[in-house]
């Protein structure tokens, strides 16, 4: 459940907490305030966290913007991903104790703060033996790479799946889970000044093969093929005209599954596609996906929570590059998070 917030008055406050706070929509260096916020004991099935790290990631932008597809209630605190240390339950809550790691499995509850009372429903317990920044990024890209491999095809060792915005947060993750299921992936970027420096990262995670949009047009993209068999899945994170490109090299009979619209364009699909190819088109939302489950299967949960942090712990998934700022340094690490072609997750170390 999402917890609401009270900003910090010191007659009726337990505790005091600093949070990222917005109380309208808007651009969020111009709407986000580092205020005092209200952290109130935890009820019987509730526990308090203290925030440790998290990132900024692009639909925490959005949620701040007010254009996203969930909006909590305002005034809110930014931020949806993270990790945080248990310093606190109420009398009936089972599933952590102090001095656990949690992360949300629930949009909305505000990560950009020192320290909350969260729905113990609304957490997860992960292992402390992780890297922090591991930790804090675990619950959106790499549960989303995790589902789109996962949920849309039967893949083999040695299938193949393309992918556009190869370089983001959930584009690496694909990179990483796919190869260690001996999956073989083409990974589409944006090309650049230092292109080649960003293949050979790519390559180092286990990316197979790297190529800018501008290749993917050109018709030597069919001597891949000669190499890797046509992809049976395309992850679409980008929109217009790349993506209609990348539509254009799955299997007969493949699907494209959309989860991100960075260009902010349209899909436009060749009727071809669809008549003589038969591609399958969904879309996917993690967002969704966990709140299906959250309160009624979490063992799903449970077991991809599980899968992804022993990958991180076999150093077999690593987080994206990232830059980590104090919360009070929130200014410089959102402006930054904006920035095209930076490439550096932003986290904010609480
Ligand atoms: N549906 C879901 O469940 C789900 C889950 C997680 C994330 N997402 C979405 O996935 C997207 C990526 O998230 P993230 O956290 O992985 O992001 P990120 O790490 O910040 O990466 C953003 C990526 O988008 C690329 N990009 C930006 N503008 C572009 C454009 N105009 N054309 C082509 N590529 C462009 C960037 O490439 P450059 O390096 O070239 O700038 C970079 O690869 C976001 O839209 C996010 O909301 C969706």
């Amino acid at each position: 459940m999402w917890p609401g917030l009270r900003l910090f008055r010191s007659s009726y406050s337990s505790l005091a907490a600093r949070g990222l706070v917005y109380e309208k929509h808007g651009e969020p260096a111009q709407v986000l305030q580092l205020k005092n916020v209200d952290v109130a004991h935890p009820a019987d099935y509730e526990v308090q966290v203290k925030m440790l790290a998290a990132p900024i990631n692009p639909s925490d932008i959005n949620m701040v913007q007010g254009t996203y597809a969930f909006l909590p209630p305002l005034p809110a605190v930014g931020g949806n991903e993270g990790v945080g240390v248990v310093v606190d339950v109420g009398r009936h809550v089972t599933s952590v104790r102090r001095g656990d790691w949690v992360v949300p499995v629930e949009a909305g509850l505000g990560t950009w703060r020192t320290e909350a009372v969260f729905s113990e429903a609304s957490l997860m317990r992960v292992p402390s033996d992780i890297p922090l920044v591991g930790a804090a990024t675990v619950s959106v890209n790499p549960c989303t790479a995790y589902r789109l491999l996962s949920d849309y095809e039967t893949l083999r060792p040695g299938d193949s799946v393309i992918q556009n915005a190869s370089n983001s947060g959930v584009g690496q993750a694909v990179i990483q889970i796919a190869a260690s299921l001996g999956i073989t992936t083409i990974n589409i970027v944006r090309d650049r000044e230092e292109l080649p420096s960003l293949v050979r990262r790519l390559q180092d995670l286990g990316a197979d093969h790297v190529i800018t949009e501008d290749q993917l047009r050109k018709p030597e993209m069919k001597d891949l093929f000669k190499k890797c068999p046509r992809p049976r899945l395309a992850f679409n994170c980008v929109g217009g005209k790349n993506t209609t490109e990348m539509l254009r090299h799955l299997d007969y009979g493949g699907s494209m599954v959309t989860y991100g619209g960075m260009a902010k364009q349209p899909v436009t699909i060749p009727v071809s596609a669809l008549i003589f190819k038969n591609v399958k088109l969904c879309g996917f939302w993690i967002t969704q996906w966990k709140k299906e489950r959250a309160h009624t299967d979490r063992e799903e949960i449970t077991k991809m929570i599980r899968d992804l942090c022993d990958l991180i712990r076999r150093g077999r998934l690593v987080p994206p590059p990232s830059t980590q700022r104090p919360l009070e340094d929130f200014s410089r690490a959102l402006q930054d998070s904006q920035t095209p072609f930076l490439s550096r997750k932003q986290i904010l170390i609480m």
